[in-house]
């Protein structure tokens, strides 16, 4: 986080009309992004909009500011399929809008039909996380994206080919020159385009964000409420997926271990390869909670289909091994309680941006 602006929390952002003038600079933010025709990037640094309800300000790298016209690269980017080796495989097709941008799939398919290891996470929100993927690889958003561009089992492109196939599309030179004020393609300034794309992707104001930091009592049901106190109290999952004052992030941005994948031969071991910390086998990255009505099926292995079988499972206590989190205990809720829980969590549906796929 060191070369990231963290900007100062938006706690004032509170009255109804605020946040309607809020959504509203959204929406023509949005709007005029495809229409800017200047040569130099224009709009830049002030193009970061206001977080939606329940988030923070997005961090934004120093060498990496936003303008409307990168977000709009970055957003067709993300459709290309072009960028992969057989041209079928886009981001889009793991991290799919209509999918909560995931795959409904426990793992992810990629060129050849070939099979990752891991279930997709939903990249709503990535903009926040302190490391990308389950295991914490990757620092940035940016680093990120180079990953499943180059991937045998992903996107399989390959740099020079992407660069050049770019180059021919005279549409995508406008668009670098736009973005970056030249057009030069390079695949730095690719991932640049997809991580400034990625940080507009931000579900927050869900009926959760309304009742809870918009005082709007009836934003959700009586028993979704119920499920908060759970969430809060006897379930302890705040512990683990936060819930502040002023925001929700619903994730610690830590790595934990909460037992998911402890019986596989050989178990999965998680952080623990990336940091070499005997402490940190098992653990995994907490992931948010939002819009996870969307993205079943669950867990870094995909291994959970539905949000009953994550609440039992919890329920359990998770699965016992010598790394357990010491937060992981049998919760012994009733019927009423899990179905409250489930409630609650349906409730952290987000009020998405309106992302098409470019024709
Ligand atoms: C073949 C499926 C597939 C494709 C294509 C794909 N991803 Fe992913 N993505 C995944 C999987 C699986 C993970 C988790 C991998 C892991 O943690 O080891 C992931 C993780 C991520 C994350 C980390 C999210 C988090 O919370 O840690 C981001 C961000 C992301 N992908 C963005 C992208 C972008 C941008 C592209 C296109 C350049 C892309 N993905 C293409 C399957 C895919
Ligand atoms: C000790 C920290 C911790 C606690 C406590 C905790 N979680 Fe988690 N949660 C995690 C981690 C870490 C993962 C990812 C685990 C994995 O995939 O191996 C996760 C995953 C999940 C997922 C799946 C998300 C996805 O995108 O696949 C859900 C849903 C969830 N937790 C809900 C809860 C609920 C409900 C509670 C309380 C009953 C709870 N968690 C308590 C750390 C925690």
């Amino acid at each position: 986080m060191e070369r990231m602006i963290a900007l100062s929390k938006m706690g004032s952002w509170k009255s109804a009309m605020e946040r309607f003038a809020l959504a509203a600079i959204w929406a023509i933010f949005l709007a005029i992004a495809p229409a800017v025709e200047a040569a130099a990037p224009a709009g830049e640094g002030e193009s970061v909009p206001p977080p939606p309800l329940g988030l923070d300000e997005v961090p934004v790298p120093e060498d990496n500011p936003m303008n409307p016209a990168k977000i709009e690269l970055g957003r067709r980017l993300f459709f290309e399929k072009r960028l992969s080796g057989d041209g079928t495989v886009s981001c889009a097709t793991c991290h799919n809008p209509r999918r909560g941008f995931s795959n409904a799939r426990q793992y992810g398919i990629g060129i050849g039909g070939r099979i990752g290891l891991r279930n997709p996470p939903t990249i709503l929100n990535a903009a926040y996380n302190d490391h990308q993927f389950w295991d914490g690889r990757a620092k940035s958003l940016e680093e990120q994206a180079r990953g499943p561009m180059l991937h045998p089992a992903e996107m399989g492109g390959d740099e020079a080919k992407i660069i050049q196939t770019l180059r021919a599309l005279p549409a995508y030179r406008v668009s670098f020159r736009k973005a970056f004020g030249s057009e030069k393609i390079t695949l730095d300034r690719v991932t640049k385009a997809i991580a400034t794309f990625e940080r507009t992707l931000l579900s927050g104001n869900s009926p959760f964000d309304r009742w809870f930091f918009g005082e709007e009592k009836n934003a959700i049901s009586a028993a979704a409420a119920r499920g908060f106190g759970i969430f809060r109290g006897k379930g302890n999952c705040v512990k683990c997926h936060l819930v502040d004052s002023f925001s929700a992030p619903l994730t610690d941005h830590k790595f934990h271990n909460v037992g998911v994948g402890a019986d596989g031969k050989p178990p999965h071991i998680g952080r623990g390869k990336i940091s070499k910390l005997p402490r940190d086998r098992g653990k995994f990255k907490t992931p948010t909670l939002r819009d996870i009505s969307k993205t079943m099926p669950y867990m870094h292995d995909g291994s959970l289909n539905t949000l009953e079988e994550v609440i039992d499972y919890y329920d359990r206590g998770g699965l016992a091994n010598s790394n357990l989190d010491p937060d992981m205990k049998p919760l012994k809720l009733t019927q009423l309680e899990k179905s409250d829980m489930l409630a609650f969590l349906m409730s952290l549906d987000g009020d998405l941006p309106p992302i098409r796929a470019p024709r």
